[in-house]
């Protein structure tokens, strides 16, 4: 039974550990696209309901095609998607303008924000977007926890009919208490 809960605790553990890796890798990687998908597949409501670390991932998304120099691309992209998040707010409109004027300078080094194509940008960008999974993460485990206790105390009274052994009988302190002789 003890095996059994602790199983299921650990598959949660491991698969949101490996899920969270992914999406911070591909940004980490330049692959901002493929980090948008995995993200919302993780769980939509994480973007949804961020719109800074939305806007950022769109943002860094913008410098990697800057980056490679895919401009028409990256001029669609600024005027269809950036642009109107930056009507309705003025620190993105800021940060699209520095972005853009990557686009301007001949010698990107010699930009004033030339620093956005830095890696340490993108591994910001990476670390903001893997607190963001935590925090949801966080709340999906604390939102499994009263159904994993209920379990446990109903396989408990299963086994009591059947045998004596070491169990918990208080949930907050969760000591397993050897059996009354
Ligand atoms: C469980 O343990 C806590 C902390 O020691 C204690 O305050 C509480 O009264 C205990 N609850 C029961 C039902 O024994």
């Amino acid at each position: 039974m003890r095996l059994r809960l602790f199983v299921l605790l650990a598959d949660i553990d491991l698969t949101s550990i490996t899920d969270r890796m992914e999406v911070k890798r591909a940004v980490q990687a330049g692959n901002v696209q493929e980090a948008i998908e995995k993200l919302n597949d993780l769980n939509p409501t994480i973007l949804d309901t961020n719109p800074q670390l939305y806007f950022h991932m769109q943002q860094q998304k913008l410098i990697e095609l800057i980056r490679v120099g895919k401009i028409n691309e990256a001029l669609q992209f600024a005027q269809e998607e950036l642009a109107p998040r930056g009507e309705e707010n003025q620190v993105f409109l800021e940060e699209i303008e520095k972005t853009v004027a990557l686009l301007v300078f001949e010698d990107v080094k010699n930009c004033p924000y030339g620093e956005l194509l830095d890696v340490s940008h993108r591994l910001k960008t990476a670390s903001e977007v893997n607190a963001a999974i935590l925090i949801s993460q966080n709340h999906e485990k604390d939102a499994k926890l009263p159904s994993l206790l209920k379990m446990l105390i109903w396989t408990q009274d299963q086994l009591n009919e059947k045998a004596v052994y070491p169990q918990i009988n208080n949930l907050s302190t969760t000591v397993l208490e050897d059996p009354a002789v």
